[in-house]
């Protein structure tokens, strides 16, 4: 038993908590008075996050973080931490998430991202945990008929491994709540993660090139990089480049413990979207980060990236209903809190 959870707390294990949208829950879960196992084998994650979760929830609260560097894989190391916390909930994000590098590797996309879930929950099933957060993705709809996208809308063919393994797993997490109805899952499809922490003390801090939006944008921005390569400007849109759903990763980490209170005592599998609601073309991010960060980016327009969708943007209606949860921050929070993490970590944790 863990000798530090408090009588009203919780235990939350997060499977890569030290990662991107892993470390921002983590300030939230803390927050909640919740307690936090984190594991992260820091493949894609600095060590450093963690201090700076620590310093944004303040010493009380950090004394209620573990970390384990271990492979979410790793059975001895899963079962070990199952035996000394009593876990009550995982929220599972540690997985490969590069769609470009997925094209490349798909025998370790599909192994570690559709593996590590597998061991995870032939340990949950054993240690009697039976709830669990899955982060999927808006990329399940593939190439969207309509919009806005809804929790009905129909699954459809992905473009890549990456996508593949969140398409697969949430199958697979559907079939394991079928057979057991003590299983309580929750799959969260979320659109277009950005922003930081408004402390700027963690963010995204992708490893080599950026291959999403905002992280290249910010780094054009900060000097890194010179200009934003804009893939497609002839598209079905209002200015004829991609539309997407940007959400403040906040705001995410919120749909998590939204998410979490919610399921007590529910059982089987359900679906929400969080994203905004809204579509923003990269023209338009360009132009909302050019504001925030108080010059111009400078842009190349480039041909079309394989495999992108022209648009896609959430109906989060459902999310509302029952989760209660809404998002509060629009693009130009987004851009503003980029900008602040960036501009105070131009080197992200490493300086
Ligand atoms: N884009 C550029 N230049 C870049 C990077 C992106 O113009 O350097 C454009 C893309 O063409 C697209 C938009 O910016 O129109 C957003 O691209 P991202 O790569 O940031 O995000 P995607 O929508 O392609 O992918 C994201 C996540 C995936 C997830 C998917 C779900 O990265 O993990 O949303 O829709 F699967």
């Amino acid at each position: 038993m863990n000798d530090k959870l408090d009588a009203n707390g919780t235990c939350v294990l997060v499977t890569g908590g030290a990662g991107f949208i892993g470390s921002h829950t983590v300030v939230c879960l803390l927050e909640q008075g919740k307690e936090v196992v984190i594991v992260d084998d820091l493949s894609n994650a600095n060590e450093k996050a963690l201090d700076r979760i620590a310093q944004i929830v303040g010493e009380e609260a950090a004394e209620r973080i573990t970390f384990v560097r271990a492979d979410v894989n790793d059975r001895a190391a899963l079962d070990a931490i199952f035996e000394e916390f009593d876990i009550d909930s995982v929220i599972h994000f540690a997985g490969y998430k590069a769609v470009g590098e997925s094209v490349e590797k798909p025998i370790e996309y599909y192994s570690n991202n559709i593996g590590n879930t597998l061991t995870l929950v032939d340990a949950m099933r054993d240690h009697g945990c039976k709830k669990l957060i899955f982060s999927s993705s808006a990329t399940v709809y593939g190439d969207p008929d309509a919009l806005p996208l809804t929790e009905e809308s129909p699954k459809k063919m992905c473009t890549n491994p990456y996508g593949w393994t969140k398409w697969m797993i949430e199958e697979i997490l559907r079939s394991v709540a079928f057979a057991d109805p003590e299983w309580d899952i929750v799959l969260l499809r979320y659109f277009n993660p950005i922003g930081a922490h408004p402390s700027g003390l963690i963010g995204e801090d992708p490893k080599g090139i950026p291959n999403n939006l905002l992280p290249y944008v910010s780094q054009v921005a900060v000097g890194r990089r010179e200009a934003v390569h804009v893939f497609g400007n002839d598209y079905d849109t209002p200015d004829g480049t991609g539309v997407r759903d940007y959400i403040h990763v906040m705001d995410l980490a919120a749909g998590h413990v939204a998410a979490l209170n919610w399921m007590s005592d529910k059982s089987g599998c359900e679906v929400f979207n969080l994203g905004t609601g809204t579509g923003t073309s990269v023209l338009q991010i360009i132009n909302a980060f050019s504001e925030a960060c108080g010059h111009e980016v400078p842009y190349v327009i480039e041909p079309r990236r394989p495999g992108d969708v022209s648009a896609n943007y959430a109906d989060c209606s459902k999310a509302a209903e029952l989760l209660g949860w809404k998002a509060q921050y629009n693009v130009a929070d987004m851009c503003r809190d980029s900008w602040n993490w960036q501009s105070h970590n131009p080197n992200g944790f490493e300086g």
